[in-house]
């Protein structure tokens, strides 16, 4: 039996407790996170409301639960420094200490990374602390810029030409805007094609790769509106995405094995946890645009639902623990992930209004989702008595599986329409239409 702790309690925490749960080997779970999952304290023996990034708090429950591991779901505690932290008590975690976890909360640290090891797929960059030369800069890349904050931005700080600023000089009272709240900033040429997220699991010096996930950021259906978390996602049964190229995929993989060699090199210790690659797959080639140093989120979903349960052993094909082991004990090398050969899709139910304005307080019922065709992750929700209440962040995501991405995605669509409450959904997310769309664009793109 393995004690685990695990840090957070959206749908990606819950995805990564129940394949977590049906592992060969007992699992005992202790979970500290900032809200009630109704889907994860099922699941778990203790569950601890604090905050995230209390690292006195967190690292207490731990040693008070007796815990093999730690299984860290967000970004917050990563910043924070909590793997260290933990590792001074004798706490080994899946993901990366404080410095590793720079990949994903310094913009500047990974661009430059990954020119001080000439790692391919960046676009062209500066990094600005103050406004000088960021005027020349943005006429250098001929106004298809796009501007960072040079911190954790929750993926909702980044602007970009076109979409944002119509025009210079808006972009320039950005720059100010990021300068005066005493970030750097990263301007950034712009990039055009398709986004995609390859994650991968690392032990610091052996990776093992995940099938690469589409995420939709965009509010609203044919992407527009706002940016967001990410509305669903999906995969394919061949591990690559339709408007991938074979070569883009190798491209990828290469640039994950890169940094993970470069970040080695360069703090001194090996990366361990999920290195996520967020590119952008260009007329040029593939393109990095950022990294995360956890589970994507719906992304988790997608890959996870692919794992097989209680095959090892004595069949020789690992399950989640089984990699969650070989991550911390740097054996990656010596298993063998067999994921499901088939497609996926997620769709986040959210709160009417969100990003900007959600609606919360409200009650939502998914009592008429049939469990047996798609499984419920909870996210930004909070249950009471009384029912189910909207927080004013993604709520629910409804993920199915099946041999391709349309019948997935209808299974889905079936499901989560289902849902009754203030809430929508992308409702083109995984459909033949949108994803011809998109194939369609790189192949204008390539030609
Ligand atoms: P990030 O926080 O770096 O993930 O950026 C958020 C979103 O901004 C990305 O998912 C992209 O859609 C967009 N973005 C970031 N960098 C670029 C770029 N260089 N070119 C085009 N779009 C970008
Ligand atoms: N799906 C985007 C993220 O997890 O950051």
């Amino acid at each position: 039996m393995k004690k685990v702790l695990l840090l957070g309690s959206g749908a990606r925490e819950q995805a990564m407790a129940s394949v977590l749960k049906s592992s060969a080997e007992e699992v005992e779970l202790f979970v500290f996170a900032s809200s009630v999952n109704p889907g994860l304290r099922e699941l778990a023996k203790e569950y601890r409301v604090g905050q995230l990034r209390n690292n006195t708090a967190i690292a207490s429950f731990a040693s008070q639960a007796g815990v093999d591991f730690c299984l860290v779901g967000p970004e917050a505690p990563l910043a924070e420094g909590i793997v260290d932290v933990l590792e001074q008590i004798g706490i080994l975690s899946v993901g990366p200490t404080k410095k590793l976890a720079q990949i994903e909360t310094s913009k500047a640290f990974t661009r430059e990374l990954l020119a001080e090891y000439k790692i391919p797929g960046s676009p062209e960059f500066m990094v600005f602390d103050s406004l000088k030369g960021t005027e020349d800069w943005l006429r250098h890349l001929e106004e298809s810029f796009v501007i960072k904050p040079d911190g954790l931005t929750g993926g909702k700080g980044v602007k970009v030409a076109g979409d944002h600023f119509k025009n210079m000089n808006e972009g320039l009272s950005f720059i100010k805007e990021i300068l005066d709240s005493g970030a750097k900033v990263v301007i950034e040429e712009k990039l055009v094609g398709q986004e995609f997220s390859l994650m991968s699991f690392c032990d610091g010096d052996h990776l093992i790769h995940l099938p690469a996930v589409q995420d939709h950021k965009r509010a609203l259906a044919g992407d527009q509106g706002s940016n967001t978390g990410g509305m669903g996602s999906y995969s394919a049964a061949d591990f690559s995405l339709p408007f991938l190229e074979e070569d883009d995929l190798v491209a990828a993989k290469k640039i994950n094995e890169a940094v993970a060699l470069a970040l080695k090199k360069k703090i001194g210790r090996g990366y361990k946890g999920v290195l996520y690659g967020g590119f952008m797959a260009t007329k040029t080639g593939v393109k990095l645009i950022e990294y995360n140093a956890r589970f994507g989120d719906p992304e988790a979903m997608n890959v996870l639902a692919l794992f097989s349960e209680k095959t090892f052993p004595p069949s020789g094909k690992a399950d989640f623990l089984q990699v969650c082991l070989s991550v911390i004990n740097g054996t990656l090398d010596k298993i063998k992930l067999e994921l499901k050969p088939l497609a996926t899709v997620v769709k986040y139910a959210v709160p009417e209004g969100y990003p900007e304005n959600p609606i919360k307080d409200k009650i939502i019922d998914v009592s008429a989702i049939d469990k047996t065709k798609v499984k419920i992750f909870y996210a930004a929700v909070d249950q009471r008595p009384d029912g189910l209440y909207l927080t004013g962040s993604r709520a629910v995501a409804i993920t199915g599986t099946a041999k391709d991405i349309f019948t997935a995605e209808k299974i889905v669509e079936e499901e989560i329409k289902k849902i009754t409450g203030p809430v929508f959904h992308r409702a083109d997310i995984g459909t033949k239409e949108l994803v011809n769309k998109r194939v369609a664009m790189m192949a204008e793109l390539r030609k």
